[in-house]
């Protein structure tokens, strides 16, 4: 990131700050019909509530013609759950938000975990985003190796979607969603490539806490190369990037 770039940079005093003006973001787009790449993981949790709140506040007319014509695309699934296990991405994004939206289904489309040849979804889902237009903006966490959706390191510029093995450190990462156990996370996932992440018109990276600290000053305070997956957006023409004071912490030039 250059000094220039630092513009796109902001740092808000803590998590739920960062949530209320990501879910800001994400309305506006939405009233402008937008169609939304969506993200997972407890960086989300607090954007999804306010989010809902927000639009809970919406006077009844224009919150149902939001609704109505919502279309999101998740980034990732795991391989081998669906819907019914309380730890896959479908699972959480009915909670988060299909439920106290009423959103129907197909609104919010994720891949399909329990797709017979996850490679043959991975190419059905990709055939799917680019039949919507491709995604206006894209929202993103930061995997505390740098993965974004599920592009472990190494990982080019131009990944396709693809089913691909998670790493150790993506295992550990996310185990406390499975009682802690990382050989409980699954070992596979289908992941929206590097390719269709930067393909979309704007991305919007949203960093909380402490541990982050590190993997954000590398993401974008280093050139940029596969050995962190989320360095090459500082590429993207369009980047927002939206911390927290703790995540930001180790970034040198604030
Ligand atoms: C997960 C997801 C990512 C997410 C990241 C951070 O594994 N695949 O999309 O952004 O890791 O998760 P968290 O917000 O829980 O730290």
């Amino acid at each position: 990131m250059t000094l220039q770039d630092r513009r796109h940079l902001q740092i808000k005093p803590d998590a739920q700050a960062v949530a209320d003006a990501v879910a800001g973001l994400l309305l506006a787009a939405l009233q402008r019909g937008a169609v939304l790449g969506l993200a997972t993981g407890r960086t989300m949790q607090p954007v999804y509530g306010a989010l809902c709140a927000r639009i809970a506040s919406l006077a009844a007319p224009q919150r149902a013609a939001l609704t109505a014509g919502w279309r999101s695309f998740n980034l990732d699934e795991y391989v081998g759950l669906g819907p019914q296990d309380p730890q896959s991405f479908t699972a959480f994004m009915h909670q988060a938000l299909a439920v106290p939206l009423g959103l129907a289904p197909g609104q919010l489309q994720l891949p399909d975990g329990l797709a017979a040849d996850p490679a043959t979804e991975a190419g059905r889902y990709s055939h799917l985003v680019a039949a919507a237009g491709g995604i206006d903006l894209q929202l993103l966490g930061l995997g505390s190796n740098g993965h974004i959706g599920f592009n472990e390191p190494p990982c080019p510029s131009d990944a396709p979607c693809r089913c691909l093995p998670l790493s150790a450190a993506t295992r550990r990462q996310n185990a406390a969603a499975f009682g802690g156990h990382a050989d409980a996370v699954p070992g596979r996932a289908i992941t929206l490539g590097t390719r269709d992440i930067l393909a979309a018109h704007q991305v919007l990276l949203v960093v909380t806490g402490a541990p982050k600290a590190a993997i954000l000053r590398r993401t974008l305070e280093e050139p940029p190369g596969p050995e962190v997956p989320a360095s090459w957006l500082q590429n993207h023409p369009r980047l927002q990037v939206i911390v927290d004071a703790a995540a930001a912490s180790a970034l040198q030039l604030r």
